[in-house]
């Protein structure tokens, strides 16, 4: 596992877009894994940059986002949904049928997530997956747990999840499930660039990249995998 250090947010997700741009102009076919949250935002405004300077196209772009709210309408305003539209796919030029975002209502969850593992795999796998990090170590919706789980799979948020993100949700309750790819379904991703931000993420990404591997910390998992880089402001990488 590699780790980079920025001075600076802004020259941190110019890195990351780049890291993006070079896999989407070296496969035809490119599948990117993509996330929510605050941490990819300044991300998807450099790959949207991109895009508008003629730097790269998104038209044979294959996208698979990590995770969405059980529950939700699918264009509320706080599903991740509507966030992928809003921070990067209303902007660029992607087939909007080549955009999967796991389907929080679905009917039957476990036949569904064996559904979206296989729409991942007949799609060539993630060529690469971009992670934020939980303050309690979770990637994608995966919480420290017992064992780490491996695909597709419905989750019940913890506490710690609920308190972090039930900020956006002013007006509304924050569901309390969710669906989450699971760790198997992130680590057969080839590559992985996971960014973390900020002071509250510091324990985290110490957990991650010094502690042992182990599903109390999910993130950890990633120090067993063969290219992954986690990128860091001074203040989330403190503690290392
Ligand atoms: C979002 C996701 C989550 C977030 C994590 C950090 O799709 O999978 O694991 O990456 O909760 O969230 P932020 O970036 O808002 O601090």
């Amino acid at each position: 596992m590699e780790v980079k250090i920025f001075d600076s947010t802004a020259d941190l997700a110019l890195y990351a877009a780049r890291i993006f741009q070079n896999v989407i102009k070296e496969n035809s076919a490119p599948v990117l894994g993509l996330a929510t949250g605050a941490s990819p935002v300044e991300t998807y405004k450099e790959l949207i940059k991109m895009y508008n300077n003629g730097e790269i196209s998104f038209k044979d772009v294959t996208t698979f986002n990590l995770d969405e709210y059980c529950d939700l309408p699918k264009d509320d305003k706080n599903s991740y949904y509507t966030f992928m539209m809003e921070n990067l796919f209303n902007y660029v030029d992607i087939d909007k049928n080549n955009v999967n975002i796991p389907d929080g209502n679905a009917a039957d969850t476990d036949k569904y997530g064996e559904e979206y593992d296989k729409k991942i795999m007949n799609a060539g796998g993630i060529d690469i997956q971009l992670l934020g990090i939980g303050v309690n170590g979770h990637i994608g919706f995966n919480e420290p747990s017992e064992s780490f789980s491996e695909g597709t799979h419905k989750v019940k948020l913890t506490d710690s999840t609920l308190k972090a993100n039930s900020r956006y949700f002013t007006d509304s309750e924050m569901p309390h499930y969710a669906l989450t790819m699971g760790i198997g379904s992130i680590m057969n991703a080839k590559k992985i660039v996971l960014i973390a931000t900020g002071e509250a993420k510091a324990q985290a990404v110490y957990s991650a990249v010094k502690g042992e591997v182990s599903p109390n910390c999910p993130a950890s998992i990633l120090q067993t995998h063969n290219d992954a880089i986690f990128l860091l402001d001074s203040a989330a990488a403190s503690m290392l």
